[in-house]
């Protein structure tokens, strides 16, 4: 399968930054091997939309809601409305702000049905890391999060995040991300039979140029999430290049 590659934006990012997107876009439609997706602010979804010709443009949150009485909020169907093809959802940095297992299935439901596709993010905290409870806490959110409904698995991505990992400057060792890789699969495995095995699984968490062509070497790893090194067109374009010449993009 085509290496993905996201990169996550969080809150950076005025109309300046457009200008980053449309470098990054550019090198998208250079290297056809590999798939690149860009959750900016909300702020600058629709005009990224409306001027990339080569990369999707993704929101990094919706609420559960269709509409209503939530302040400061946005809906699936209003990111869908701006140009959005995907949402990332469960990122740690928002269950750490209070979405649990309950709220970011909701979530998951809430995306698929306004015809989003989803990028769930998994992973365990340093805590669970140093108590062996690693793997068992990612199988957990992910038996909490996968959508059921038919269909679901195609538009569904898995990202493994390890918290402690995030803008860290540190990642698992390569074992590591393969036996977690691995429980994931099974997991997507056991819920959607033979379509779980089409669902990608990227990796994130302090995803660099210098580390990714080691990352994605395994075949386990099927592209990155990436933070930091998404914001400019030097530091992401470093990143996208290292997967197309890696043998990994087809
Ligand atoms: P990072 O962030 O690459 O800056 O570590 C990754 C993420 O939070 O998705």
């Amino acid at each position: 399968m085509r290496s993905l590659i996201v990169g996550n934006w969080k809150m950076n990012g005025l109309s300046g930054a457009l200008a980053e997107a449309a470098s990054i876009d550019t090198l998208a439609g250079e290297l056809p091997g590999v798939e690149v997706g860009l959750a900016p602010p909300f702020t600058l979804l629709s005009p990224m939309a409306a001027m990339v010709h080569h990369l999707s443009v993704g929101g990094q949150d919706c609420h559960e809601a269709s509409h209503g009485a939530h302040t400061g909020r946005i809906s699936a169907a209003m990111l869908a409305e701006s140009g959005a093809r995907f949402v990332i959802l469960g990122h740690s940095e928002c269950r750490a702000e209070g979405d649990d297992d309950a709220r970011v299935r909701a979530k998951v439901d809430a995306a698929l049905g306004a015809g989003l596709s989803v990028i769930l993010c998994v992973g365990e905290t340093a805590r669970q890391r140093e108590a062996g409870e690693a793997k068992s806490a990612v199988v957990g959110q992910l038996a909490a999060a996968l959508p059921q409904g038919e269909g679901s698995a195609e538009r569904l991505t898995i990202a493994y995040e390890p918290v402690w990992a995030i803008g860290a400057g540190q990642t698992p060792a390569q074992d590591e991300v393969e036996a977690m890789h691995r429980a994931i699969r099974s997991s997507l495995v056991a819920h959607y039979g033979e379509a779980g095995r089409l669902v990608r699984i990227l990796y994130g968490g302090s995803v660099s140029a210098s580390n990714v062509e080691a990352l994605v070497a395994n075949a386990m790893v099927n592209g990155v999430l990436v933070g930091g090194a998404s914001l400019t067109a030097e530091s992401f374009g470093a990143i996208l290049r290292s997967i197309a010449g890696s043998g990994r993009a087809d």
